[in-house]
């Protein structure tokens, strides 16, 4: 997959003239362009055998080849590869041979893996060549300067007086490659060019000024999405009089928007989001009566939008501001000159009235209004209004009273897919039904109550989120028709009664969340028929029995989170022999009894073992160290969060109690290492193992019936150590067998232990502590950023000032990793460690 994301893309697009409509195969092949091709095939690597009707004499009946009919020559070679398994269907090798192709015009190596290009710019006859998602590509073939049409061209090294030769040149599309580099001033030669295309390269600098020359006349698309082009858009942009799309999505320009823009008057389409342009939308935008699509979403523009900034786009389609400060301020009676279909006005300031003008817009598709500072009662004509909407946002909003049924009533129905957001909201009441043809429906975070209504139109729904509201009762057996959902999140609600048994007719779940609900009863077997299924909730409910041996059917499962329930029996041996993919193992606070099986150190990937709170005895197993994943210092690349549908995704989400508090991870599940073993019956020794748990961010062995010395590597760890984390006599106490440091308690034998450095460890009010802690966190960003990372968010807690700071880093380090740390009750805990009050910051 990834491979595919990178692929590298030319095109160069030289018209193919029509004598190449004219090609048959009835005349048999020049013998010496047969020798060619022959010798071609032979210097490429052919894994799919693409190439196998190339034998036999007639090159011209060969697969791909074509030749004139009038004279027998190879005039068209086409090796496209674009099947569905492209990687297999990739040739791969050297070009060579096909010089003897005195005639070739067309010549199709789309797709391939083909090196020494710098042959075709001999190919004198070439009318067409196309050389897109190829893999070797990071420089144009130098010479294709050679090429009838084309003068010369290289942009890695401009050769700039050259560049302007190529007068011929209509249409340059350069996307998808590697490009790197500076745009050479010499294109502003390029008289004819109407399209510049440089679509997902690595281009910098200006865009702009190197192209103010004779194409500012000619040029009517200008394209350079997704490069790293910086600057402003000068005034004079207004000069390219007939642009009619204007592409610069995903770069780096900044400052503010030229008012020049409003000369543009053929323009149909601007696209300028995700850039760091700043000040205000020129008024000027509104004169263009052409424009379909406007999108400026997610830059920093700022200030007020007035209806003179829409006066003339009647044809207006498509308007994205999503992500900026834009403060939109037009009257209650506003009647805008266009008809919408996209409407994206996420994180703007819309409120806190909801949008009358909206009642006007019949063909909207696509609503977003989220995050808009509406607080309002959603008014009746949107029901009207929704009913063909098929996306629409209004989470985090303060919208109130009933939610509109979402009826749909459109004329193509049958492909409809409604995706409905309306979490983080204040809609309250009970539902009488579920809105219907609709695949995604997230309400979490409002004040619904009564039952989750049974609703028989559920079959279209791919993912439910209802957690966190006050819905009652059962879990609803209608649900089981929802035989295409992939998510199911109940959670944190008030729902009562059994698991439904006919859940396990849901093959395609891949989320069971019903954490922190009242529901009881054993677990179903059929839930061992999710396959599926790789995250599985059913925390702080009342659930009871042992777990059914059918689980041992959930394969994919990542995470089997059962905490705070009265599950019983043994911990099940299985869990390490068949659960493999295992990363999260929470079983805390139920009542599993018997000893930790020595199967669950087959489960390398395991990140977290909560077994806390039960009444197990035995030994802790000597083979622990076998948690690989816990050794490692660096964590996988396993992606809690997958997409999946392309579009709607799901957060895992666990809780770790650590040094006496709940913590609730969500975004940063990846750095989470923990082994909890805390308030049990575990006899026995620390084993040796454990400490070349080099990752491990939180260990609980409290309140056990451990004996024999800690370990020295533990005990006695130098100052600054990754194993620092160990070394917190907390986690050990509880113990009365236990000795050496970092307990106060010396071995047999022992000169008294010193304890007064770990003391001041755990002080959390010394400065000069915390202060080392946030030197070594930003030092270690690298391999050891992970190790204490939990240690450091612990000092957090208590440094309020400093939470800014660390979230600033993580988002350095991690580009786009954002954090969610969420402080729940210190419920459980603190009674284990009387020694240690900790106050709340
Ligand atoms: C082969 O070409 C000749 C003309 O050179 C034409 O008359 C004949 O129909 C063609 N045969 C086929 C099978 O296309
Ligand atoms: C291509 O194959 C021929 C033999 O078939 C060999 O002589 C020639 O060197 C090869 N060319 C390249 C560029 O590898
Ligand atoms: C070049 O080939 C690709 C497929 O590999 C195709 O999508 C594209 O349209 C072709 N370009 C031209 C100009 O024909
Ligand atoms: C393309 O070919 C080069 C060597 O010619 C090879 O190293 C590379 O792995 C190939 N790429 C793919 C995607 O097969
Ligand atoms: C390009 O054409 C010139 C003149 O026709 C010739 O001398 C040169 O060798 C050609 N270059 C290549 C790489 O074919
Ligand atoms: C480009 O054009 C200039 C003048 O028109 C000429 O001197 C130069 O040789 C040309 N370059 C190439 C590579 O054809
Ligand atoms: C826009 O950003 C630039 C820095 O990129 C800054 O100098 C300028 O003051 C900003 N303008 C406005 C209006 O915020
Ligand atoms: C938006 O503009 C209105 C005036 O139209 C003003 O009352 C309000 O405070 C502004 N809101 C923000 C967030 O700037
Ligand atoms: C909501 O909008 C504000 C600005 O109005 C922005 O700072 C904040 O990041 C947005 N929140 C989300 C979740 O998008
Ligand atoms: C478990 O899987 C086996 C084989 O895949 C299957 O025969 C059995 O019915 C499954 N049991 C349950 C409860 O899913
Ligand atoms: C643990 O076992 C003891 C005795 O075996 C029993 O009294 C106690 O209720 C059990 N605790 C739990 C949480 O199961
Ligand atoms: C632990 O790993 C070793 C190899 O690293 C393996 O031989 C052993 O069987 C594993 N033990 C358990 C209980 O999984």
């Amino acid at each position: 997959m990834r491979a595919l994301v990178m692929l590298l893309a030319l095109f160069f697009i030289i018209t193919l003239d029509s004598s190449c409509g004219s090609l048959a195969s009835n005349v048999s092949c020049l013998e010496n362009e047969r020798e060619a091709l022959i010798q071609f095939k032979g210097n490429l690597t052919d894994k799919a055998n693409r190439l196998r009707s190339w034998a036999g004499k007639d090159c011209c009946t060969w697969k791909g080849v074509v030749c004139s009919s009038r004279t027998g020559h190879v005039m068209k070679l086409d090796l496209r590869n674009d099947f569905d398994n492209f990687i297999i269907n990739m040739l791969g090798g050297v070009i060579s041979s096909l010089l003897e192709l005195k005639h070739l015009s067309y010549l199709d190596l789309s797709g391939n893996n083909l090196s020494s290009v710098d042959l075709l710019g001999s190919l004198k006859s070439l009318r067409y060549l196309n050389l897109s998602s190829s893999y070797w590509l990071q420089k144009v073939p130098h010479n294709l300067g050679n090429l009838s049409r084309l003068q010369y061209l290289d942009l890695n090294s401009p050769l700039p007086s050259c560049m302007g030769n190529m007068t011929q040149l209509t249409v340059l599309e350069l996307t998808e490659n590697q490009f790197k580099g500076e745009i050479p001033n010499s294109m502003k030669n390029l008289c004819s060019l109407r399209i510049l295309d440089l679509l997902g390269n690595s281009f910098s600098g200006e865009i702009v000024s190197p192209l103010y020359g004779c194409i500012r006349t000619s040029l009517k698309e200008l394209n350079p999405e997704r490069n790293s082009f910086t600057g402003q858009l000068p005034n004079y942009l207004g000069e390219f009089k007939n642009l009619e799309r204007l592409l610069i999505r995903d770069n780096s320009f900044s400052g503010p928007l030229p008012s020049s823009l409003g000369r543009l008057s053929y323009l149909r389409e601007l696209g300028a989001s995700y850039n760091q342009l700043n000040g205000s939308i020129p008024v000027g935008l509104g004169l263009l009566s052409n424009l379909q699509i406007l999108d400026l979403s997610h830059n920093s523009l700022g200030g007020m939008v007035y209806k003179q900034h829409f006066t003339t786009l009647k044809s207006l389609k498509e308007l994205r501001f999503s992500s900026n400060s834009l403060n939109i301020s037009v009257s209650s009676q506003w009647v805008p000159p266009f008809q919408l279909q996209i409407l994206e006005m996420g994180s703007c300031t819309l409120g806190p009235q909801f949008p009358t003008w909206l009642q006007t817009q019949r063909h909207v598709t696509s609503l977003d209004m989220s995050n808009a500072s509406i607080s309002d009662i959603m008014p009746d004509w949107f029901e009207h209004m929704s009913s063909c909407i098929e996306q629409v946002d209004l989470s985090n909003n303060q919208m109130r009273g009933k939610l509109p049924k979402f009826q749909t009533k459109c004329n193509d129905s049958a492909s409809f897919n409604r995706v409905l957001r309306l979490s983080s909201n204040k809609f309250d009441g009970p539902l009488s039904t579920l809105p219907s043809s609709t695949y995604y429906l997230d309400l979490s975070n409002n004040l619904f109550s009564g039952p989750i209504p049974a609703g028989d139109h559920n079959n279209e729904i791919g993912l439910l989120v209802l957690s966190n509201n006050h819905f009652s009762g059962g879990i609803p057996v209608s649900l089981c028709n929802a035989v295409g959902i992939s998510v199911i999140d109940l959670s944190k609600n008030r729902l009562s009664g059994r698991i439904p048994r006919c859940l396990g007719n849901l093959g395609q779940l891949i989320v069971l969340d019903l954490s922190n609900n009242s529901l009881h009863g054993q677990i179903p077997n059929s839930l061992g028929f999710l396959q599926q299924l790789i995250y599985l909730h059913l925390r702080n409910n009342r659930f009871h029995g042992e777990l059914p041996l059918s689980l041992q059917n959930l394969t994919s499962i990542r995470t089997l989170d059962l905490d705070e329930n009265s599950f019983t029996g043994v911990i099940p041996p299985w869990i390490g022999d068949k659960l493999s993919d295992l990363v999260f193992l929470s079983l805390q606070s139920n009542n599993f009894y018997g000893s930790i099986p020595v199967q669950l150190c087959h489960l390398s990937a395991l990140q977290l073992l909560d077994l806390a709170h039960n009444n197990i005895t035995g030994d802790i197993p000597s083979c622990f160290h076998n948690f690989t994943a816990m050794a490692a210092l660096e964590h996988n690349n396993y992606d809690f969060n997958p997409y999946y549908d392309g579009s709607e995704r799901y957060e895992d989400n666990i809780l770790v109690t650590m040094k006496g508090r709940e913590l609730e991870y969500t975004k940063i599940l990846v750095f989470v290492t923990s082994i909890d073993l805390s308030t049990n019956g575990i006899t026995g020794e620390i084993p040796e193992g454990l400490t070349a748990l080099l990752g491990l961010l939180n260990l609980n062995l409290s309140g056990n019936h451990l004996t024999g010395r800690i370990p020295e590597k533990i005990g006695r760890i130098p100052t600054g150590n990754q194993l620092q984390t160990l070394d917190d006599w907390s986690i050990y106490a509880g113990n009365d067998g236990l000795c050496g440091a970092p307990l106060t308690k010396s071995c047999p034998g022992d000169e008294s232990a010193d304890d007064g450095n770990r003391q001041v460890l755990v002080s959390e009010g010394n400065k000069k502590d915390c202060e080392t802690e946030l030197l070594w966190f930003c030092a270690g960003v690298g391999p050891g950023f992970v190790v204490g990372l939990l240690g450091f968010f612990f000092t957090l807690y208590f440094k309020r000032k400093w939470r800014h700071l660390y979230f600033q880093l993580v988002e350095d380090a991690y580009g786009r990793i954002f954090v969610a740390i969420v402080v729940r009750a210190n419920r459980l805990r603190k009674k284990f460690h009387p020694q240690r009050q900790i106050g709340e910051e």
